[in-house]
């Protein structure tokens, strides 16, 4: 980041601790988008967030060590998955005691019931495969459940969101409950929604999962960011998807 542009995100910071009204209902980040970048989203040809979303299915249908392939379990294309399933994700899981993302879920279906080639939470190739599966569910209403279980983890991503971070010393909350709809470094802030994601991000010219997202906002704010899969990302995920509740998913979206 240049002098300048420090200097313009802080003033930009100063600004912006006027906190004034509280966004409510959740809209999707599309609704932000402007009507170039939504067309591009919309057409399926020309998404290219769909080259992800499609080298996923090619690793779903590709065999692991064991011979087995993610569709000797879940039909052609995920065919038996059922996509209201897909919807509720992060799930608790009570073997493990703690919540399930979807990735997390496809790692342990790659990593045991496959037999590997065991893939990273970071790794492209886990990536894929969850657009691939969350593709499946686009267009469905994201319905996570935080009750019982999951609300400590759901009060700890809550939590994580309200604090402020790192130089800029703004919480998530600030830009994106306060400030929706205003003009941010030249891009309209959206309520930073994760129904997108994974999603293609315009800006960094790849396909990103939730907590590589929160990451970028992590680093503009010139704090630290927590690793790919990490227990503080979980809790994150459990929040903001709980907080996406009633949006449709769009992966893969196409964002900032
Ligand atoms: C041997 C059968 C088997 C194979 C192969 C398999 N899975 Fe699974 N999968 C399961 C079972 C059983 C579950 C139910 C959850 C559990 O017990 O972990 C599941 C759950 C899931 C879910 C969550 C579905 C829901 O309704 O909550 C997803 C998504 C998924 N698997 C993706 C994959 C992917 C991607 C692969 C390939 C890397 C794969 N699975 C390979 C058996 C399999
Ligand atoms: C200084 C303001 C600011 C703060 C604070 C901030 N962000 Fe963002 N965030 C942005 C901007 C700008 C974008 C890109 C435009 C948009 O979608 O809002 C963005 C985008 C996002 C998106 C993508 C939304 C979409 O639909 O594309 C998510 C998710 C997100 N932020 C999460 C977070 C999280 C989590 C935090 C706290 C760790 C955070 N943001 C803190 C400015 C901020």
């Amino acid at each position: 980041m240049s002098t300048q542009s420090i200097f313009c995100f802080l003033i930009s910071a100063l600004m912006l601790s006027f906190t004034p009204a509280h966004a409510e209902k959740p809209v999707s980040g599309y609704d932000y988008l402007l009507p170039e970048m939504q067309e591009m989203q919309d057409d399926e040809f020309g998404n290219p967030g769909m080259i992800a979303v499609d080298a996923g299915a090619a690793l779903f249908s590709k065999p692991g060590e064991n011979n087995k392939s993610c569709a000797s379990c879940h039909g052609d294309g995920g065919s038996k998955l059922d996509i209201k399933n897909i919807a509720r994700y992060p799930v608790y899981s009570i073997e493990l005691k703690k919540p399930m993302t979807l990735r997390g879920q496809i790692l342990i279906c790659q990593n045991e019931r496959i037999g590997g080639p065991a893939l990273e939470y970071a790794s492209e190739k886990a990536l894929q495969l969850e657009a691939f599966v969350r593709r499946l569910a686009v267009g469905e209403t994201i319905n996570v459940d935080v009750s019982g279980a999951m609300s400590p983890y759901y009060d700890a991503g809550k939590k994580l969101f309200h604090t402020r971070w790192g130089q800029v010393d703004i919480a998530c909350h600030q830009c994106h409950d306060y400030h929706a709809g205003r003009t941010f470094r030249g891009q309209i802030l959206s309520q930073g929604q994760s129904n997108g994601f994974p999603g293609y991000r315009y800006t960094a010219g790849k396909v990103v999962g939730t907590h590589e997202r929160i990451t970028g906002c992590l680093t503009n704010l010139r704090a630290e960011p927590y690793p790919i899969g990490s227990e503080e990302y979980i809790n994150f995920e459990v929040y903001m998807n709980a907080r996406s509740n009633g949006l449709q998913i769009e992966t893969p979206g196409i964002r900032y």
